[in-house]
């Protein structure tokens, strides 16, 4: 099979990242080591310029036929004034939406060329290589009910509703379990079974999913607050960490402190398995689109090309292609290679192209 990769760049530095990806395909692909398609469409402020609307019915029908999506990253102030349900954002919810992309796994790699970066001391987190796997689609951001009413003294009472079912939680089990049969073969999970009745299940049913499936992975459980402490303590104890949504949002921006820049940290979201066996998936730097840097040449593509290395791992199988990609980028690090985010003292910058280009020659 050959399979389809659709690239959405988006906005701002978006497209000047995803510039540096598709010198990294078409070198792979040199290479003969890349037997997939690429093919490109709009999303976001750029759709909205053409279409009116940040992401075609056109484009939905591609990502949905597409194997893999790359998307580079939406928004900006020329689109500020659009009204709420077409604003560019709303194009990446709805696709994420629409693919029912229900895990999202975030690395927190922290590279040896710029552990003194780190929030933490540089043998806490010299190698770390964590990889986190929110839920995504449930919990407490979609519960019901979610309101806020007014109590008769006129003051006021908000709710936020947290929800998991046996099947939701079972999905996003059996995604960190996977995972980790093809890293060090540990899983810890994440909540607060001691509080909370969706820790309760959650418990029971991670524990439940590896006792049938995976006895050879091994699993230890970890109240949230607790591990929001070791991740700063002791976070190479940790290799995949699996969690709700809620304290997945937290806890991954914990890890993402420990490892520098915004502009290093890739991420995919994962769906259901699709009739043709592959997973529906979106790869996407963990930033934004970087108004205050885009068009200056500033920006630094390695979440992307990061995100691409996932892309290759997790949706095609390449696993080769992607130790490539990445072992370039440990070793343009190792070799000085510094956009403006990640510079040292007495380094001197490069910029987004010449990045890519040190990868490309590593
Ligand atoms: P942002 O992630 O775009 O930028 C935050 C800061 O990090 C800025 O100072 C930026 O220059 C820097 N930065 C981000 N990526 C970088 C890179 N690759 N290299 C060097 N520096 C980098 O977040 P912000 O400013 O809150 O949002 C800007 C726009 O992006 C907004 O319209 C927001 O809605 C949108 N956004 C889109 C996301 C997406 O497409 N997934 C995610 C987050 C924000
Ligand atoms: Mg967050």
């Amino acid at each position: 099979t050959t399979y389809k990769l659709l690239l959405l760049p988006g906005d701002g530095i978006g497209p000047e990242v995803m510039a540096e990806v598709e010198k990294v395909v078409g070198w792979l692909k040199r290479a003969g080591l890349a037997d997939f398609e690429t093919e490109r469409d709009l999303v976001g402020g750029a759709a909205i310029d053409v279409h009116g609307k940040p992401l075609a019915d056109e484009t939905l029908a591609r990502a949905d036929a597409a194997d893999a999506i790359l998307l580079g990253a939406v928004g900006g102030p020329k689109w500020n004034g659009v009204a709420y349900d077409i604003r560019p954002e709303a194009g990446l919810l709805r696709l994420r939406k629409d693919l029912g992309l229900f895990a999202n796994l975030r690395p927190a790699i922290c590279y040896p060329a710029l552990a003194d970066a780190s929030a933490l001391k540089r043998e806490l987190v010299e190698g770390l290589d964590i990889m986190i796997v929110r839920e995504l689609t449930g919990g407490v951001y979609f519960g019901e009910p979610k309101e806020i009413t007014t109590l008769e003294d006129g003051s006021k009472r908000a709710v936020d509703t947290q929800v998991y079912t046996t099947a939701e939680i079972e999905r996003i089990a059996h995604v960190a379990f996977d995972l980790a049969r093809k890293r060090s073969g540990r899983v810890a999970s994440a909540e607060k079974n001691n509080v909370m009745k969706t820790g309760v299940l959650w418990k029971d049913v991670v524990t439940k999913v590896h006792a049938e499936h995976y006895a050879e992975v091994e699993l230890e459980h970890v109240l949230a607050d607790n591990c929001a402490m070791q991740l700063v303590r002791r976070p190479k104890q940790f290799d995949v960490l699996v969690t709700d949504n809620l304290f997945g949002d937290v806890l991954s921006d914990v890890a993402a402190m420990l490892t520098g820049s915004l502009g290093m940290l890739p991420s995919a979201s994962l769906g259901a398995t699709d009739a043709r066996g592959t997973r529906k998936a979106l790869y996407e730097p963990v930033h934004g689109s970087a108004p205050d840097i885009a068009g200056k040449g500033f920006a630094n593509p390695i979440a992307m090309i990061g995100s691409l290395a996932m892309c290759l791992r997790y949706s095609f199988g390449l696993g080769e292609a992607a130790d490539l990609v990445e072992g370039a980028i440990t070793r343009a690090l190792a070799a000085g290679a510094r956009t403006r985010d990640i510079v040292g003292e007495g380094q001197t910058p490069i910029s987004t192209a010449e990045m890519g280009d040190a990868i490309l020659r590593e």
